[in-house]
């Protein structure tokens, strides 16, 4: 799998590349969102974890994966007996999404528009981190990072050889879970979940 580069001048660190993402305006997200949830962890970090978007929390707080689909990416990571500090947590697009409904905001997928533009950052983070691992949760990350439009199913839980020596690694999106109605199906599906985080872990 192939990640486009951007084109001109990068920031030499990860606190350079996060400043300047605070003020992006290469999509309109920014005019609605709070601030720019950009990627947290270790610059030296051997796995990056990339994600959808931040949501309603996320963009309160300005940190990736801090809400409910966090906390069940949180509860597969303890379990596989891993300290989520150690990964470099990002996201394939840096603003929230929403539509304003009373005093809701309701979260709307990324277009594909908004994730080019965004893949400016993430390709930088990828540069900077230099991680031997990458993990897509969902299909709007297996998008940023292939420029693929796959099924999931069809290359997820297994190591894919990318350039740089670096593996790609599939699995769902922790919100997929959440929204699974028949509580049996839910169980099996995050109990998948977990045994990708342990994967995750081995291959690390
Ligand atoms: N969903 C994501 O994809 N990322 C977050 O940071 C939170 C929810």
């Amino acid at each position: 799998a192939r990640v486009p580069m951007p084109e001109g001048p990068t920031a030499g660190t990860i606190e350079a590349l996060r400043e300047e993402a605070r003020r992006c305006t290469r999509c309109d997200l920014h005019c609605m969102a709070t601030q720019t949830v950009f990627g947290e962890g270790p610059v030296n970090a051997k796995v990056m974890i990339v994600g959808e978007q931040p949501g309603d929390q996320e963009d309160l707080a300005g940190r990736p994966f801090v809400g409910p689909a966090g906390k069940v990416f949180n509860e597969a990571v303890s379990a596989a007996g891993i300290d989520r500090t150690q990964f470099y947590i990002t996201n394939a697009v840096k603003h929230f999404k929403y539509e304003p409904r009373g005093k809701r905001r309701i979260h709307q997928k990324p277009n594909m528009g908004e994730v080019q533009q965004c893949r400016w950052w993430l390709v930088q983070e990828l540069d900077l981190v230099q991680p031997k691992l990458v993990v897509a949760m969902g299909a709007t990350a297996l998008f940023s990072l292939t420029e693929m439009r796959h099924k999931l199913e069809d290359v997820r839980g297994r190591p894919i050889a990318m350039q740089n020596g670096r593996t790609l690694f599939v699995t769902v999106h922790p919100s997929y879970l959440l929204r699974i109605p028949d509580l049996g199906r839910k169980a099996e599906e995050v109990a998948r979940f977990k045994e990708d985080i342990v994967a995750i872990g081995r291959l690390a």
